[in-house]
């Protein structure tokens, strides 16, 4: 058994320590939670982990902490640095399992292209993909200039919600690529699962793989994912209503274009109309029959 402890705060609250060394196992883990749960006025377990700490992280998930935000600079961190906290809560009537799926990207095949993971090592190609001017042009959230540290955040966010089981990021790779089999070529990526009922898609390509059908594949591929792996019913898809090249993509994807939202996207330019694209899975009815 590890050192890990319930430390009782009082007031019907604890917190858990984990110990520096190994982890407990989640069993033991399980256990130790349910014994400071006997105690009739405990009503809260806290726990304190560094962000980037994710193997403790999806320890407590699958105990059944749920995470509550962040807390910055909370820890003490390497270097003598000070570290983010992710914050974790286990209430007396949560149930010891994991609050929802912590999602893990699965590789696909996408038309001869491979949807793969990020990685670190992708730093680079985010920064080109980000910092061009078509990208900064039509995507107005993205920050500029655009950074490695940017793009390292974005990876972390990407990062966030896998863990709560709220959006899917891949980088698109080319194997028969000459310059490199693994080299991204873009992003796409499915987020805002609303109910297990839809879901809406987003891509960005680097530069020098634009006018290949990069991605429209990538795309094509996410929404059979949506749809026969989520299993939403429907899947939305939004482009500035100047952005030529996007609505391209989602019309070769099948998307139908159902309105324009006033002022619906933020561009670098300032807000624009959007058009506004969805599909239905196969199996749901045709609306006009
Ligand atoms: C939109 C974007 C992802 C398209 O990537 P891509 O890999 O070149 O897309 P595809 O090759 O799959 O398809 C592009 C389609 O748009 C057309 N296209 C490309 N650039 C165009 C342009 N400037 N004007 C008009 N059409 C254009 C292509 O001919 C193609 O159409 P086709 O299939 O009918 O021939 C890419 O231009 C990009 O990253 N733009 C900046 C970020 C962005 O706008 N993201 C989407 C936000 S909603």
């Amino acid at each position: 058994m590890s050192t890990a402890t319930v430390l009782d705060l009082g007031s019907g609250r604890a917190e858990l320590r984990l110990p520096s060394g190994p982890l407990p196992a989640l069993a033991d883990l399980r256990e130790l939670l349910a014994a400071a749960f006997a105690a009739p006025d405990l009503q809260c377990v806290a726990a304190y982990v560094a962000v980037d700490a994710w193997e403790v992280r999806h320890l407590l998930h699958a105990a059944g902490f749920s995470g509550d935000g962040m807390l910055r600079d909370w820890l003490p961190g390497p270097d003598g640095g000070r570290s983010d906290a992710w914050v974790g809560t286990l209430l007396r009537e949560d149930p010891l399992e994991p609050p929802h799926p912590w999602l893990v990207v699965p590789e696909l095949e996408a038309g001869g292209l491979v949807l793969r993971p990020w990685r670190e090592s992708d730093v680079p190609r985010i920064v080109e993909g980000c910092a061009d001017a078509e990208t900064q042009r039509w995507l107005g959230q993205v920050p500029s200039p655009y950074t490695p540290d940017a793009a390292r955040t974005w990876l972390r966010q990407t990062a966030e919600r896998l863990a709560a089981g709220t959006g899917m990021n891949w980088a698109v790779v080319d194997p028969a690529d000459e310059q490199g089999p693994d080299r991204a070529l873009g992003s796409v990526g499915w987020f805002d699962l609303t109910e297990g009922v839809d879901c809406e898609v987003g891509y960005w390509t680097h530069p020098d793989a634009r006018g290949r059908r990069v991605a429209a594949r990538a795309t094509e591929a996410v929404v059979a994912y949506a749809f026969d792996t989520l299993g939403v019913r429907r899947v939305r898809a939004f482009a500035a209503v100047g952005n030529t090249a996007s609505r391209r993509v989602i019309e070769a994807c099948g998307f139908e274009l159902y309105g324009v939202e006033r002022l619906g996207a933020w561009t670098r330019a300032g807000h624009v109309d959007m058009a506004l694209y969805d599909r239905m899975a196969a199996s749901e009815p045709d609306a006009t029959s």
